[in-house]
């Protein structure tokens, strides 16, 4: 290995790609993959990542091959084509690789077709813009608060301190669940979908998504036939075609909102704070009001790109970059790599806050495009605002720590010192 980029992390040598185990975890949090990506996106867009038949201590194990997409035009056009690269079987690695995901056809993240179109709809009728000026509004107040608490501080760590607040509680807001228990859906999510360790238990991490949903099964029984406007409520009152939803599709996309949608707003929310303390001259120009909050959110949805790749399962045979992609093969989407395609970004590797165009797809595309992307993109242009308004400095203190996962990415934990405007 030679070099390190801005993360701190040695730079994986792209001619040792035959050995590059993409499904490992350890991989993506232990090395920059900047010079692997741009050689697979070079020579090989569309490369046959071959099974693995043994794990590192020698015992058989057996995981099929797939497809590694890393160009953004071939990206797109996976991820547009539902029906010939379904998510019924998976839409990470991790399920695909074993044939399955058991929230198939309940869960919007892997359904497919007019079911998946069906209850995508019920879910965007409920988040209304006026529901999205309520949470936009508390979150800036919660945002603004937990930064002064990290001044009066001193020393803190932006992802554990500041960041890991935020998603859950705005998730727990459009829920409408309880304040007496926060706590509790705190702890879940954080063993349940949480990567922030090398050694994550999948047991604990198991009984913690259980606990999840049997907890959400009780609210959605409770408040059946009730009048809130939260999205709970509506989805236990909601009809598609006459029919009352299926209690598991309930339970699986309210907990399909914590899956999706705090541990990516945590990464990109410590990503942005790390870049820019390590590029000056793009805080200056922050704080300067030289870019706006809207261009900035977007260079950081793309620079941080914490989904790292998305899975989806051939229906049927299809060429792409060339390449003769069989039916029922698993094609994985890099978007860590699509979102620096020098054919699509200029100059990709630089963190430029005024970038435009800007056509990242940290959000995907097509008929999975994120669902939560405003609130995603309100968390973090809030962030951005309170740094500019609130904060003059700001110094990593410590080694950044690194998400453990293959579909997840970034940074977790960023000691830091913030100095007070
Ligand atoms: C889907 C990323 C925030 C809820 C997705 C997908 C991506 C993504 C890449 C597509 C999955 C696929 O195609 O297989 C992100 C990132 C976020 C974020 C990077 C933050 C920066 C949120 C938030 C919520 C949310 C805040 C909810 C409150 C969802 C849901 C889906 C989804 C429900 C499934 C949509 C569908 O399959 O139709 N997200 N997300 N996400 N996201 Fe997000």
């Amino acid at each position: 290995m030679k070099g390190t980029d801005v993360t701190g992390l040695p730079v994986f040598d792209p001619d040792l790609l035959p050995d590059a185990d993409l499904a490992s975890p350890a991989l993506h949090a232990e090395y920059d993959l900047a010079a692997l990506w741009r050689r697979l996106r070079d020579e090989e867009p569309v490369y046959w990542h071959p099974a693995a038949s043994e794990s590192s201590d020698g015992s058989a194990v057996s995981a099929p091959g797939f497809w590694v997409v890393t160009r953004h035009a071939d990206a797109v056009a996976v991820l547009r084509d539902g029906q010939r690269f379904t998510s019924t079987s998976g839409n990470v690695l991790e399920t695909l690789l074993v044939g399955g995901d058991s929230a198939a056809g309940k869960m919007l993240a892997v359904t497919d077709g007019p079911r998946h179109a069906e209850v995508r709809r019920l879910i965007t009728a409920a988040l209304t813009p006026a529901l999205m000026d309520r949470l936009a509004e508390r979150i800036a107040a919660q945002v603004r608060s937990l930064i002064r608490d990290a001044l009066d501080a001193g020393t803190c760590d932006f992802g554990r301190d500041v960041a890991a607040a935020v998603p859950l509680a705005t998730i727990c807001d459009l829920l409408a669940v309880p304040d007496a228990d926060r706590p509790y859906i705190h702890r879940l999510g954080a063993s349940s979908v949480s990567s922030h360790a090398a050694t994550l238990s999948t047991a604990d991490a198991w009984t913690a998504k259980n606990e999840i949903l049997s907890y959400f099964l009780d609210l959605a029984d409770s408040r059946r036939g009730s009048g809130g406007e939260d999205l709970v409520t509506m989805l236990a009152n909601a009809k598609v075609r006459g029919r009352p939803l299926g209690t598991d599709e309930i339970v699986f996309n309210c907990y399909s909102l914590i899956l999706g949608g705090d541990e990516t707003t945590r990464l990109a929310m410590t990503g942005a704070v790390h870049a820019l303390a390590a590029e000056p001259a793009q805080w200056r120009a922050l704080r300067g009001g030289e870019v706006g909050i809207d261009p900035a959110t977007e260079e950081v949805l793309r620079w941080t790109t914490p989904s790292r790749h998305l899975g989806r399962l051939a229906t049927e045979p299809a060429v792409l970059g060339g390449r003769d992609i069989g039916a029922g093969d698993v094609v994985t989407v890099w978007l860590a790599s699509a979102n620096f395609d020098e054919r699509e970004f200029a100059d990709p590797l630089r963190f430029t806050l005024d970038r435009t165009p800007n056509r990242h797809i940290t959000f995907a595309y097509g008929p999975h495009f994120c669902l939560g992307a405003r609130l995603g993109r309100i968390q973090l242009a809030a962030t951005l605002e309170a740094l500019r308004d609130l904060v003059a400095g700001i110094e990593v203190v410590g080694t950044p720590g690194h998400v453990y996962s293959n579909f997840l990415g970034g940074i977790c934990d960023l000691p830091v010192v913030l100095k007070a405007a």
